[in-house]
């Protein structure tokens, strides 16, 4: 080998990067395009079920995909357009309405066995984008959902109706803030429930109640480190009832609200109660259940005390 030869090949090296670079800025300006077509018949459900669905599915189920500026470098950007792509053609939540209801459960169905099994989404998509993953909590919102969609009948029109009164008072209520209504015990209602995350959710076809279990931080903690039998003190339950709505094309929502339950831990203050502070609301007005009654609690201990081994909670926590 001459000397000649080595300074070439530092030169080659160099054009070869230089040339690649040239490329990888050349090949952002090849795209396939990505339409975003008007929403005409998006898919609807309660909120929190919803929630999920657009936060994890709507980049590649809907009309409605949202690159982020890392999506948009090649050549990562050609996987995403095959992924938006392919999953609408399979599933699109933005032409949700224009499918007949049998195989809106069809889908649906499908999509909660996908997320089940690990398949969606798609594991390349979540590790970057991780607030797309579905937890096992989120899962078992919307199994509650298909479970409801599938076996539920249409809803009364008094049902309705009694929405559409609650909505438009609301609607001329939010304004105007009022004193919290306080049960017999001493608890008053707590607002920020809504907040909180969701523990599980369940429903009873019985009486057509949509029922979602909230915890405190507290809660979710003593959740995550599996101190949960007992529950720590300060943690609060929040049991939320509402109407369940079918309409005459199989759509589920909540309907109007029935009433909040709480559970409030603290060993020394209920003692006498279990070690949980109990209280109900009922109707949109927030009405104490048990006014005039003090020892009203011991209809909800007694209720509860099949599950004395349990820290006399039904609920059993989907790990977070
Ligand atoms: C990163 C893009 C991406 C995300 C996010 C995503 N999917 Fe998909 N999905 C696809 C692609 C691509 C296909 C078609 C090819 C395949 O099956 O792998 C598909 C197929 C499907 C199918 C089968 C559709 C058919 O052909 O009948 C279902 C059901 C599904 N996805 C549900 C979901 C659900 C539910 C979510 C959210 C929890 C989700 N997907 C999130 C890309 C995605
Ligand atoms: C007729 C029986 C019964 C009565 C009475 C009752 N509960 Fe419950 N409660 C249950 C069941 C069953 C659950 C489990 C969740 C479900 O199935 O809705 C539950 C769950 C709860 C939860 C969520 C935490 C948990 O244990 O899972 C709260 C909070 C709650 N009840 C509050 C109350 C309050 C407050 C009262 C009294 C005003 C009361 N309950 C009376 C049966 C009852």
């Amino acid at each position: 080998m001459s000397t000649k030869n080595k300074r070439p090949l530092k030169t080659k090296l160099l054009f070869i990067v230089a040339l690649l670079g040239v490329c990888f800025i050349l090949i952002q300006f090849a795209r396939p395009q990505i339409d975003s077509p008007p929403v005409k018949a998006d898919f609807e459900a309660p909120a929190e079920v919803k929630n999920i669905i657009t936060r994890a599915c709507y980049d590649c189920h809907s009309n409605q995909t949202n690159l982020r500026w890392y999506d948009k470098v090649q050549p990562i950007y050609w996987q995403v357009a095959e992924h938006v792509k392919d999953g609408r053609k399979g599933l699109n939540f933005s032409n949700w309405k224009n499918m007949a209801p049998a195989d809106q459960k069809a889908k649906l169905w499908e999509a909660v066995n996908q997320i089940a099994e690990g398949a969606m989404p798609i594991k390349s998509y979540t590790m970057v984008h991780t607030e797309a993953k579905v937890p096992a909590s989120d899962l078992a919102i919307l199994k509650a959902y298909l479970a409801v969609m599938v076996h539920s009948k249409p809803a009364d029109t008094s049902k309705t109706n009694a929405l559409d009164k609650q909505y438009q008072k609301w609607q001329k209520a939010k304004t105007a803030h009022t004193k919290l209504p306080v049960e017999p015990n001493g608890i008053a209602y707590i607002p920020d429930y809504k907040n909180w995350q969701v523990i599980s959710t369940t429903e009873r076809f019985d009486n057509g109640t949509m029922r979602v279990i909230f915890g405190n931080d507290i809660a979710i903690k003593a959740v995550k480190e599996h101190h949960i039998n007992p529950w720590p003190n300060g943690t609060i339950f929040a049991k939320v009832a509402w109407d369940q709505l079918q309409d005459t094309a199989g759509n589920v929502k909540t309907g109007a609200f029935k009433q909040v339950e709480y559970m409030i831990k603290d060993d020394h203050k209920y003692a006498s109660t279990k070690g949980w502070g109990f209280a109900r609301f009922k109707t949109p007005k927030m009405v104490p259940y048990a006014a005039g009654n003090a020892l009203f609690a011991n209809e909800c201990v007694n209720c509860h005390r099949p599950m004395s081994n349990n820290d006399f909670v039904f609920t059993m926590p989907v790990k977070h």
